[in-house]
């Protein structure tokens, strides 16, 4: 049987930290399926399909990765899918207490499906999606923590 971790998460939009986090956990499974939450009651900058298009942009090269959507419980999902795990990145101590909530409810909603972390590389420790994003609605320069084509559709949004 593959190896197969379901990365769940917003990516709106992917940055480098999350490629990172994908890279490395291809040395651990054998498939990752980045799976974006389709939550129409959260406000996002860009639409599914367009974060679904820049991660199929930005690791077009990399192999074993499939870029899907989910609703519903992440729990439920990973088992449709037939994955044995959740992986998700951890930076600061900031994160620690949410993502120990979310792998605790996950872990007690289907004890088959285990969470996996991966500390985040040391370059991204300090990045997010959210401060990538109030960064470039103001102009500053972000373009050394998106892949290019992050870039250029955040500057597009934008009006830069
Ligand atoms: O990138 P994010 O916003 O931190 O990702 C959060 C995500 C998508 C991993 C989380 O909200 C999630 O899995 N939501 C689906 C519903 C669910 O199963 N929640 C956890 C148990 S209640």
């Amino acid at each position: 049987m593959p190896r197969i971790a379901v990365y769940p998460g917003s990516f709106d939009p992917v940055t480098n930290g999350h490629i990172d986090i994908a890279e490395r956990g291809l040395k651990l499974f054998d498939k990752i399926i980045i799976a974006i939450l389709h939550n129409p009651g959260k406000q996002s900058l860009f639409t599914v399909e367009e974060r679904l298009e820049m991660l199929a942009e930005s690791m077009s090269d990399i192999e074993n990765i499939e870029f899907d959507t989910f609703d519903g419980l992440l729990v439920d999902y990973a088992h449709k899918r037939q994955a044995s795990a959740v992986l998700r990145g951890m930076r600061a101590v900031s994160d620690f207490e949410y993502e120990f909530q979310l792998a605790l409810m996950n872990r007690k909603l289907n004890r088959e499906v285990e969470t996996v972390f991966l500390m985040t590389g040391l370059r991204w420790i300090f990045t997010s999606s959210s401060i990538i994003k109030e960064a470039a609605r103001f102009g500053g320069d972000i373009s050394d923590m998106v892949p290019p084509s992050v870039n250029l559709r955040l500057k597009a949004k934008f009006g830069h």
